[in-house]
């Protein structure tokens, strides 16, 4: 007789997939993009995941985002074919890296300054390979990017004298707005940022350049900056597994991703899990118990995650505790693998290969 490994025998702390909300997650913004013009291209940074990312092109993203090179290594080795880099690559060994990925994948890289489009294009030269850019826009997250038309115009206008870079279009990010609680507001900031990136294009336009890509939008934004003319495609990423701080915006994406701990001493209502800050991010505030009314977190330290729970005396020594993430993106930086399961059996181990690639 087969014996199905249960959740409960997995060794803790561990991150989990529920596949079934995984799932839904998928379709849910699969079918969204179906129904309009702009793309989806997927943000990895929050899963960090071959095998998540094959399942979102094959469910119809045009290909990914990274932040980082070594993220988009990964990608590019697992066969994703179109990549963007969501960001500056800075100095010789990154660009060097950057060029050798282009025999694999479709990679297009975001600028914003002068320095930077002159060594892209010197290493660019030297390897003899055309590099495509994104010139990157602030669009108020006070971040990279470049801050008004004038400096845009300047960028475009040295691109075109480079000889082995290509302008393939503008990115912005509006972060410092994704988390506006009340929907009307973020609907009302989300899209004057991503108007302000398409009035970027438009200009850029004027002076005579040709902007096809128009890249921006995250979770909390997707069905907002995709609604705005001009925009082409949405960077959003922890849609896919969610966790608490996305959950309060009610987007109608499930927690798929929680961690199993272990309880490992009970004393009064103190209740002490195996599972720290490294296993667990506390950045953006504690993860949150599921299943047991009453419960938080109430500190995380190294290797050991206190929770206060009333009812501790109901609780055993070695039973397992569920925790969903206050932010996914960087817990999931902290294991080496998913575990994904179904029904409460275990479906499989998904490696998390680009953690910690932040070079
Ligand atoms: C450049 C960029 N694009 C998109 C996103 C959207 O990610 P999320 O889906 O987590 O909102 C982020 C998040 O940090 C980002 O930095």
């Amino acid at each position: 007789m087969r014996v199905k490994t249960k959740k409960g025998y997995i060794d803790t702390p561990a991150l989990i997939v529920d596949l079934d909300k995984f799932e839904s997650n998928l379709k849910k913004m699969a079918d969204y993009f179906k129904g309009i013009d702009a793309d989806i291209r997927p943000h990895i940074k929050t899963h960090k995941c071959p095998v998540m990312a094959i399942k979102q092109v094959n469910a119809g993203a045009i290909g990914v985002t990274c932040a980082k090179v070594g993220e988009a290594e990964v990608m590019a080795k697992a066969g994703i074919g179109d990549i963007l880099i969501a960001n500056q690559v800075v100095g010789a060994t990154k660009i060097m890296r950057l060029l050798d990925l282009l025999h694999l994948s479709d990679v297009k890289v975001a600028v914003e300054n002068d320095g930077n489009v002159e060594e892209l294009n010197e290493g660019a030269k030297s390897r003899n390979k055309i590099l495509k850019v994104l010139i990157e826009v602030d669009v108020g997250m006070n971040r990279c990017g470049v801050r008004d038309f004038e400096e845009a115009v300047e960028l475009a206008k040295k691109i075109d004298k480079l000889k082995n870079l290509e302008l393939v279009g503008i990115m912005g990010y509006e972060g410092h707005i994704i988390f506006t609680f009340e929907r009307e507001e973020r609907k009302k900031l989300g899209t004057q940022c991503m108007e302000n990136l398409v009035d970027f294009k438009k200009h850029l336009e004027k002076e005579g350049f040709s902007i096809p890509i128009v890249s921006g939008g995250g979770t909390g934004t997707y069905d907002i900056a995709s609604k705005v003319e001009g925009v082409t495609e949405i960077q959003a990423g922890s849609y896919l597994t969610m966790d608490v701080t996305y959950g309060y915006l009610n987007l109608g994406f499930e927690q798929a991703l929680t961690l199993l701990t272990s309880i490992i001493s009970i004393h009064d209502d103190h209740v002490i899990l195996d599972c720290g800050m490294k296993a667990v991010s506390g950045e953006v505030g504690q993860p949150q118990g599921v299943g047991l009314e009453g419960a938080s977190i109430s500190s995380l330290s190294e290797e050991h995650g206190h929770m206060v729970y009333p009812e501790a005396s109901k609780l055993m020594i070695g039973q397992k505790v569920e925790l969903v993430p206050s932010h996914g993106c960087t817990t999931v930086n902290l294991h080496d693998n998913f575990y994904v399961v179904k029904d409460d059996t275990l479906e499989g181990v998904w490696e998390i290969s680009a953690r910690g690639k932040f070079l």
